[in-house]
């Protein structure tokens, strides 16, 4: 493990890895930076990345890449059909899911779109621990619905609990008996829940849950897409698991699931994705949607160099040491700032830092977007970028009216081997101020709503001239050209 002991300093993790390549990072000033969230429609998504500092808007394919993955892109194999890098690929993926079969789609959410279509028919019911956003949209497009059975625990912002990602198994027996068997056309677990905080779930859990969708004969699906962070947390909170190594957890957690899918944007720190079973009717079913939507079955939509790439991080992926950087540091990140007593989810998990948007800015109407709000704020007083999760990121109640989120969260996240420790330094000291001047941050309003997914290209703007009056405030403590 690399967070060791220190001699006079108090213990700090420690990076198992060296920097040799830079990218040089611009700071705007204040009013530039103004300029450019209104440019954006108060909307981070809408940014362009020379105008930010700290991009922790997502680790979605922003990973930092190893030596041995970028020489691993230098000698891929080029072809349409047949390269031997896909036969790599798909060498590593098997054994690293320990599954038969595997087909290529070019990120996440593409293998989302053929399990739904394979899967999914209209007044399906998928049970899960929590969704994600794209995952959803496409279940809801087959015309299914996603129902969450996750323990109480999971929305609890602060709490101790190891497992917050956990399925409640009492809820999802009593869902799985109340729709019909026939109506539950697989069970899914996120290992790490993207929208709760990058909270992990427990081996066992997965065991359980594999125990309960065996006695109905469900398929137990997993999305591995965070899988390492997980991986990690399996490690350092699951006693059972503490003298196990990486690869052996992974066994245990692979060998529970009928169908594991992945985004390696995330996993594998490159770009794709993929799908993994044992049933060969299943893959059968699914191999013909590939040329359809993703490209021939020897590459899914994905560049060889990015297949070399991925098949090297997923087995860098058993590295405790290279899978550590990021969970510590987001530890150290919320060590900070709960000395600060900024509100933040806890324990941490993986992806990045959760900030608590209902408490930060508790003050804003929940009709007006707390989460958004305070992520433009954040990006106004130091240039990082976030990303909203909570009620803008859900869609409208069929009424019209707004679906408020569960949790109303903002996630800084930390692309994992990317940052230095000054620099999270740097955003906890921003958070700090914006804190203690939290009461000058307002709400935003929609000018264009997107119908599906508008969180990604809707455009907002300030209910108030708030963030003027923000910006006039920081002028005064920190001068002009910061
Ligand atoms: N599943 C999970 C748990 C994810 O976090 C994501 C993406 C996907 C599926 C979809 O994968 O982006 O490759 O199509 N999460 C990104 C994020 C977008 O920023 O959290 P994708």
């Amino acid at each position: 493990m690399s967070r060791i002991k220190f001699y006079k300093e108090q213990s700090l993790p420690l990076e198992m890895h060296k920097v040799r390549i830079i990218q040089k990072l611009n700071l705007l000033p204040i009013d530039e930076r103004l300029k450019a969230i209104k440019e954006a429609g108060c909307n981070t998504f809408l940014l362009r990345n020379k105008d930010v500092y700290l991009d922790m808007l997502t680790d979605s394919g922003t990973n930092a890449m190893s030596d041995m993955q970028l020489g691993a892109m230098m000698v891929a194999d080029d072809a349409y059909a047949g390269s031997e890098t896909f036969y790599k690929l798909e060498r590593v993926c098997k054994k690293f899911f320990g599954k038969k079969y595997f087909l290529p789609a070019h990120q996440g959410r593409a293998c989302e779109n053929i399990l739904a279509k394979t899967l999914v028919k209209s007044g399906d019911v998928v049970p899960m621990n929590y969704h994600f956003t794209t995952t959803k949209t496409h279940i809801q497009l087959c015309g299914g619905r996603v129902e969450e059975v996750f323990i109480d625990e999971a929305i609890k912002i602060t709490s101790d609990c190891p497992f917050k990602g956990n399925i409640d198994l009492q809820k999802l027996e009593k869902l799985i008996l109340e729709v019909g068997v026939e109506h539950v056309p697989f069970v899914r677990i996120e290992m790490g829940t993207n929208l709760i905080g990058g909270q992990p779930v427990s081996v066992q859990n997965v065991l359980d849950v594999s125990g309960i969708c065996k006695k109905y004969n469900i398929p137990l699906m997993i999305d591995a897409s965070l899988m390492t962070d997980n991986l990690y947390f399996n490690k350092v909170r699951e006693p059972a698991f503490m003298d196990k190594s990486i690869p052996e957890i992974a066994k245990s957690i692979s060998d529970a699931a009928d169908i594991i899918y992945f985004s390696a944007r995330k996993l594998g720190s490159a770009k794709g994705g993929g799908i993994v079973v044992n049933d060969k009717a299943l893959f059968d079913k699914m191999k013909v949607l590939i040329p359809v939507y993703e490209g021939f079955l020897t590459y899914g939509g994905m560049s060889t160099r990015e297949m070399e790439a991925v098949a090297v991080g997923l087995e860098e992926a058993m590295d405790i040491d290279m899978i550590s950087h990021g969970p510590e540091f987001i530890e150290e990140f919320a060590r900070i700032l709960a000395s600060y007593n900024i509100p933040i989810v806890t324990p941490p998990g993986g992806l990045g830092l959760h900030l608590n948007a209902r408490e930060f800015v508790g003050h804003i109407k929940e009709e007006e977007y707390q989460s958004a709000s305070l992520v433009a704020a954040i990006y106004l007083v130091s240039g990082a970028r976030g990303m909203e999760r909570g009620t803008l990121s859900e869609e409208r109640n069929p009424d019209g009216s707004e679906h408020i989120a569960s949790c109303e969260l903002v996630r800084l996240a930390l692309p994992r081997r990317v940052f230095t420790l000054s620099q999270v330094r740097y955003i906890a000291d921003r958070l700090a101020w914006l804190y203690d001047n939290r009461h000058l941050i307002g709400g935003l309003r929609f000018v264009e709503e997107p119908s599906v997914m508008r969180f990604f290209i809707g455009r907002l703007e300030p209910t108030s001239d708030w963030q003027e009056k923000l910006v006039a405030k920081f002028k005064e403590d920190f001068g002009e050209s910061l």
